[in-house]
């Protein structure tokens, strides 16, 4: 958001991974709790009161509410919908939707950051359970990515070829980032890209990898609440996001 990829790196010590990750597990534990509750009839504002619940008993922060002013704990974004769908009782899940659940935490001074799209009941279309384990297969190309030496482009060169490969398309007009003692750090993190392309990956920098895909075109609009990204054409779309630590024995995964 904004301009936050233009700010100097943050590399984090070994310790501060080490906090890191015990925001990332608490952020994962919100999210297997949500999941649970997914049910056709269940809305997103029961989504949302059960996460703040959580996260208050488990003494931490959350990320999102009061952030530039959005208003939730989560985010809940139900099927044409991208990214930043504000949970309300009036959202009412049912069977055959998807519905991407976005959290995030601090715990200590450090921030955890993770989403997973989740179908709702049990019948779900050919089409769409493949935009779900392709979208979450591409998270994990990515991810492999994440070596000293490597560098930015190749995350978003492997996340996007597989995605393309599987004929969808990966939204631009959103990014991941750095996350650390803030949510949003440098560098951003684009779902595209080529090899070789943006900055070099170093030891100790922590990044939030979250590939936003559509089952048709990439295109992006922001709804008149002025948070809900949705896709231009009305076509599905998922959103998976872990935290990735660079070390020298390869990418660690925080948000587990
Ligand atoms: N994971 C999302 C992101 O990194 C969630 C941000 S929602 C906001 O952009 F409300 F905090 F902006
Ligand atoms: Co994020």
């Amino acid at each position: 958001m904004m301009s936050f990829g233009d700010d100097k790196i943050v590399r984090k010590s070994p310790e501060e991974i080490e906090k890191m990750r015990r925001s990332g597990q608490l952020v994962r534990q919100v999210l297997n709790h949500v999941k649970a509750l997914v049910v056709p009839g269940a809305s997103t504002m029961d989504l949302e009161k059960a996460a703040e619940k959580l996260i208050a008993e488990l003494g931490a922060t959350p990320a999102f509410k009061g952030y530039y002013d959005y208003p939730c704990v989560l985010c809940t974004s139900i099927n044409e919908e991208i990214v930043h769908g504000i949970p309300s009782e009036k959202r009412v899940l049912k069977t055959g939707d998807i519905v991407s659940v976005d959290c995030g935490v601090v715990l200590d001074g450090y921030y955890g950051d993770a989403a997973i799209t989740v179908p709702v009941g049990e019948t779900l279309t050919e089409e769409l359970r493949k935009l779900l384990e392709v979208t979450e297969a591409s998270l994990y190309k990515g991810i492999e990515q994440v070596k000293i030496g490597n560098t930015i482009g190749h995350v978003g060169s492997a996340i996007q070829k597989h995605v393309e490969a599987n004929g969808f398309s990966v939204v631009r007009e959103f990014v991941g980032h750095g996350i650390g003692t803030k949510l949003h750090e440098a560098p951003q993190i684009p779902n595209f890209g080529k090899k070789g392309q943006g900055v070099e990956l170093t030891e100790g920098m922590v990044l939030a990898i979250e590939p936003m895909v559509n089952s048709g075109g990439p295109e992006a609009k922001v709804l008149g609440d002025k948070w809900t990204a949705v896709t231009l054409d009305g076509s599905y779309s998922a959103h998976f996001e872990h935290c990735v630590a660079v070390t020298k024995q390869g990418p660690m995964i925080l948000t587990q």
